[in-house]
C-alpha cells in the first residue's frame, strides 16, 4: 500500500478526478491510498485566511507556513515516515527516473500545492524534501501539477497496471519513445499493417520494434536519442 497525502486548498479538484479508471480501481483494491486535505481547515482564524503580503514587497500573495506545518503534523501523528514533496515552478524538471525513485525510497508522501507567489522559505526549509516542477511553464496553481505527479506514481505502483511489461516496453521506461502500434482492422482505409507484425515470426517482430522505437527517438527526441547512445556506452 502506497501512501499519497495532498495538502491543497482545492481538495475536490483531486476526489473528481481520481474516481474514474485505473486510480480508481487501485484505490478500490487497496493498492493505494489517497488522502486529501484543506488547508483552509488548518487554520486558527475565524476567517480560514491561508496567505499574506510578503515581507518586504513584491507582487501577489504568499501562503501563510502555519497552516501548512499544522496540517503536515496532523498527517504525520499517524505516520513516521513522510516524503515531503512542494509542487513548485522552481523545483527540478520531474522525470520518469524521479518518479521511480519516489516510489521505491517511500511508502508513504506528502504532496504540498503551492499558490499564489508560493510560500513562506521556512515551512520550506523545515519540512520540504523535494522540491518539483512539472514543465519550464508557468501554471495558476500546484494542483494540476499534482494531478499530473500522482498519476504517474500511482501507475508504477506494484499492481496497478494489469501488465508489468507494458510499463518496461513503452515511451521513456527504458529511454526510448515506444515503436508505433497497430489493431484491427488489418486494412483500414486502403491503409494496411506492417506485413511483419503478422508473420508470428517473433524474433523479426522484436527486431522491428527495436528499430522502430531508435527512428521514432532519433526523429522526435535527438536529446534522447543522445542520452541512450551515451548510457549504452557506459553500460
Ligand atoms: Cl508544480 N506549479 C506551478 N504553479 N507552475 C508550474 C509547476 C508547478 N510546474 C510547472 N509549472
Amino acid at each position: 500500500m502506497f501512501e499519497i497525502n495532498i495538502a491543497t486548498i482545492f481538495p475536490d479538484i483531486f476526489e473528481n478526478v481520481f474516481k474514474y479508471s485505473i486510480i480508481k480501481r487501485a484505490i478500490d483494491r487497496n493498492l493505494i491510498e489517497i488522502n486529501t486535505y484543506d488547508i483552509r481547515d488548518y487554520t486558527l482564524n475565524k476567517h480560514k485566511k491561508i496567505d499574506d503580503y510578503p515581507y518586504g514587497g513584491g507582487p501577489g500573495m504568499l501562503m501563510m507556513a502555519d497552516p501548512i506545518y499544522r496540517c503536515y503534523e496532523n498527517v504525520k501523528k499517524k505516520k513516521k515516515e513522510i516524503h515531503t514533496i512542494y509542487l513548485t515552478p522552481k523545483g527540478k524538471i520531474l522525470k520518469q527516473k524521479t518518479l521511480n525513485e519516489i516510489v521505491k525510497k517511500n511508502k508513504s508522501i506528502f504532496v504540498i500545492c503551492g499558490h499564489y507567489e508560493g510560500v513562506d522559505q521556512r515551512l520550506i526549509d523545515l519540512i520540504v524534501d523535494e522540491e518539483i516542477s512539472i514543465g519550464d511553464y508557468v501554471l495558476t496553481g500546484g494542483e494540476i501539477a499534482g494531478l499530473v505527479l500522482i498519476d504517474a506514481i500511482a501507475r508504477l505502483i506494484p499492481g496497478v497496471l494489469k501488465n508489468t511489461i507494458c510499463f518496461e516496453e513503452e515511451s521513456h521506461y527504458n529511454g526510448l519513445l515506444e515503436h508505433p502500434q497497430y489493431t484491427k482492422p488489418r486494412e483500414w482505409r486502403n491503409l494496411e499493417v506492417p506485413e511483419v507484425l503478422l508473420s508470428g515470426n517473433h524474433e523479426e517482430i522484436a527486431k522491428w520494434k527495436l528499430e522502430k522505437s531508435i527512428e521514432e527517438t532519433k526523429n522526435k527526441r535527438p536529446d534522447m536519442w543522445e542520452k541512450y547512445i551515451e548510457g549504452q556506452k557506459n553500460d
